[in-house]
């Protein structure tokens, strides 16, 4: 599965930022939309492109665009905290909700809303800040998959080993891109050392 690390400096800041349990969730926010932004460059360098020519107010010029629909696919609750960038960028993209919700013992996700639009040959961005057990990206993964998304990738904030390796075992062929690789998962399946309950820290439901 191809996995990217941002190399990011500017990246490496937010991510410290969002990981002090100092910061409260009015900081919270504007810091996660500006590290999406990152995310959301490296998550396209590679998008596919067709011909595209365009009449400068100087001349004819054989420019490039993007080939394939895209379909920008935010996991409630945290992934909300993602999406206003993520249009910000790609604002021809559509968006499809995924309603997932880990159980507070098992931490097996739950899916509890789905609304997709058209998916068929669409490149799907898949944005969920944390990857944890991988339950519920692979979830994500297929619903999204099964309505037709020819390409998947996840865009997320911090990633756990057990997240990537979860996802490589059932979708090898999804893409994911993370701010950060963390060392393992605690006994109750949170990040270590992560940044908490990111959707607890977004909203301030703690
Ligand atoms: C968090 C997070 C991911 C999930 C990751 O959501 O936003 O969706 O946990 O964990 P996993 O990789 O082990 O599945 P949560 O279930 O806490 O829901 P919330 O965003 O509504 O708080
Ligand atoms: N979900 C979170 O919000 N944080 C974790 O550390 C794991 C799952």
């Amino acid at each position: 599965m191809p996995l990217t690390v941002l190399d990011h400096a500017l990246a490496t800041h937010l991510i410290t930022r969002l990981r002090d349990k100092a910061t409260q969730p009015e900081q919270f926010r504007p810091l996660a939309r500006a590290l999406t932004g990152i995310l959301i460059a490296e998550a396209t360098r590679t998008m596919p492109l067709q011909k595209h020519v365009v009449q400068t107010p100087l001349e004819v010029v054989e420019g490039e665009q993007l080939a394939c629909p895209v379909v920008i696919a935010p996991v409630l609750r945290a992934g909300l905290s993602m999406l206003d960038e993520a249009l910000e960028m790609i604002p021809e993209a559509r968006v499809g909700y995924l309603g997932l919700e880990r159980d507070e013992q098992t931490a097996i996700a739950r899916a509890y809303y789905c609304k997709l639009p058209p998916m068929q040959g669409s490149y799907a961005l898949l944005l969920d800040p944390m990857l944890a057990t991988g339950g519920s990206a692979a979830r994500a993964a297929f619903d999204l998959y099964g309505a037709g998304a020819a390409h998947v990738c996840l865009l997320s904030m911090v990633a756990a080993p057990e997240g990537v390796s979860h996802l490589e075992v059932l979708y090898p062929e999804m893409q994911v891109v993370a701010a950060a690789l963390d060392r393992e998962l605690n006994a109750s399946s949170y990040i270590l050392p992560g940044l908490g309950d990111f959707g607890d820290r977004l909203y301030g439901t703690f």
